[in-house]
């Protein structure tokens, strides 16, 4: 029986870089996830009868959230739902089960590397039938639908059990639980050379995963140590708890630090990775070599072709803005064009769907490809398994001869978290009103080239992005990047995003620290950010 229960707004249900994140306890209130998820289903059109996917990464109050987000979605006319197994579903296989079942949409309950638990945070997020975050025009439909909202329609029926595998028939109406890891699986085994990371394992190739206590456990244990018989044990932290053990389950050298300190011991394993939460993010360290981000994506780019998924070559490359340039290098080199989009996996959705990028990446440990909509922590450990199987060498000897190539952005992301919201927009306004006269600048051995407000035009839908982040260009070709994050929960988190290229091989081994240092003290001067923040030192770099 369908219910429509009144209600009335909550404030600030406005969704950030990557969906609705709050406190747990927010999401706790009485009609707070009915709210959001009524105002979802207001602003789209044509759903009744089709088919929802519903997935979690497993965090607390997963499970009940879940059972709101079913019940209104049969209450609003779903003709099916499909929910992977315990509330489980990575954000990659949530975007891979949306394509593969021609789903109108799927909604994923997380908060990615956000701690979990009843003091950490909890996150809505929707996705639209190419399997990819909303686009910008209908998240903020579905804000403006908040601050309206009166009512919502909601099934008056006991909970579902999210365990059992099958089907379950409610008049026209079904709900079926699904394995969450079969699908992606089979994907992955199309994109890549099992025979060959099987044979790479088999010849003694150590792997430590870390799952982090979060979604990617099943998929990490069936894919790596299942189907290509990577030793038992190589996946750490394999089952998804509500709590991710107490720990932050961000794959980054801080909260991963245990991988590093591994890979850098002289015995260490061959490959040290992790993903976050949701399993979109990934970390890759090899035995004495950490791999950032940004290189990542640029070495990826640069021998996808080795997988027999991208046989066929890269038809462009994508980055975000605060993304170091070292992709840049690579397109160049292979000739194929290099788009850079706002912060934020949504603004990859159209050039994928367009066929004009074939991978694309973030400096925040997000790589992936056309293969979902979603950025894909477990594909970026595959690709580099592949990679590395089918060149025969290390991944410090794969670094350091792409380097040798395309030369060395050194690159450092410096954030400071939770800082006072007034004082951050104060700091980003007075930065802004300084662009002009930024050009010829100089501050010791460092000249300003050029400094602008990044605005994004997307080529696919002529839509318009402005204020995306304050670039400033020097004329080493080094960068300094200034956003605030759109992800946090607390007080707002300064974002500074600090660069430079290296292209002489006889200077690509120095520490970042010290290849960054005068950058770093000039990104704090230029911005005065002590001023405004408070802060003399970031509370993060990465
Ligand atoms: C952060 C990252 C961004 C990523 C997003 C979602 O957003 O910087 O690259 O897409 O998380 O994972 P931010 O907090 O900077 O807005
Ligand atoms: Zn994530």
């Amino acid at each position: 029986m369908v219910e429509t229960v009144e209600t009335a707004p909550f404030e600030g249900q406005r969704p950030g870089t990557s969906g609705l994140r709050k406190k747990t306890p927010v999401f706790q209130q009485p009609h707070y996830v009915a709210n959001f998820v009524q105002s979802i289903f207001d602003c789209l059109e044509g759903y009744e009868g089709a088919t929802l996917v519903v997935g979690g990464d497993g965090r607390f109050f997963n499970r009940e959230a879940i059972q709101t987000v079913v019940k209104i979605a049969l209450a609003n006319g779903f003709g099916r739902v499909l929910i992977g197994q315990g509330g489980i579903l990575s954000t990659p296989a949530t975007s891979n089960v949306i394509r593969q079942y021609g789903a109108f949409g799927g909604i994923i309950l997380s908060a990615s590397h956000n701690p979990g638990g009843p003091h950490g945070d909890f996150g809505i997020k929707y996705n639209v039938a190419n399997g990819g975050p909303a686009p910008e025009k209908v998240t903020e439909a579905v804000f403006a639908r908040t601050k309206e909202i009166s009512s919502y329609r909601i099934l008056k029926a006991p909970d579902f059990d999210l365990d059992a595998l099958g089907t379950t028939r409610l008049g026209e109406q079904t709900i079926e639980i699904i394995d969450p890891v079969a699908d992606y699986a089979a994907l992955m085994r199309k994109l890549f050379d099992f025979e060959r990371i099987r044979a790479l394992f088999k010849s003694g190739f150590r792997l430590k995963f870390d799952a982090m206590s979060a979604v990617t456990g099943p998929y990490a244990s069936r894919i790596f140590e299942d189907m290509l018989g990577a030793q038992a044990g190589s996946v750490l932290n394999a089952t998804p708890l509500p709590d991710f053990g107490g720990r932050h389950p961000d794959p980054n050298l801080v909260h991963a630090k245990h991988l590093l300190d591994l890979a850098m011991s002289p015995d260490g394993p061959d490959l040290c990775a992790a993903s976050d939460g949701d399993g979109d993010r990934n970390l890759v360290i090899g035995r004495g070599r950490f791999v950032t981000p940004s290189d990542s994506l640029a070495i990826i780019a640069a021998n996808a072709h080795l997988a027999p998924g991208y046989a066929s070559g890269v038809k462009g490359i994508a980055r975000s803005m605060p993304t170091s340039r070292a992709a840049d290098k690579v397109a160049e080199k292979i000739g194929v064009a290099l788009y850079e989009t706002p912060t934020g996996w949504k603004f990859f959705g159209n050039l994928l769907d367009a066929g004009m990028a074939t991978i694309c990446g973030e400096e925040s440990a997000g790589a992936g490809s056309d293969h979902v909509r979603e950025k894909d922590g477990l594909w970026a450990v595959l690709m580099w398994l592949n990679i590395l199987a089918a060149r025969g060498e290390g991944v410090d000897a794969v670094v350091t001869k792409h380097w040798a190539e395309h030369g060395r952005n050194y690159y450092a992301r410096h954030d400071y978290e939770e800082v006072e919201a007034a004082g951050a927009d104060e700091l980003m306004q007075t930065l802004r009103d300084a662009l002009p006269g930024l050009k010829g600048e100089t501050f010791g051995a460092l000249r300003i080239a050029g400094a602008d407000d990044f605005a994004y035009h997307d080529p696919v839908d002529g839509s318009d992005s402005a204020r995306q982040g304050i670039r400033v260009h020097f004329e080493d070709d080094g960068r300094i990047v200034y956003r605030l994050s759109g992800t946090g929960t607390a007080g707002a988190t300064l974002r500074v995003y600090i660069e430079r290229y290296e292209p002489d091989p006889a200077r690509q081994q120095m520490t970042t620290q010290e290849a960054l240092a005068d950058l770093a003290r000039l990104s704090q001067e230029l911005a005065g950010i002590a001023r405004f923040t408070g802060r003399k030192a970031p509370s993060v770099v990465t």
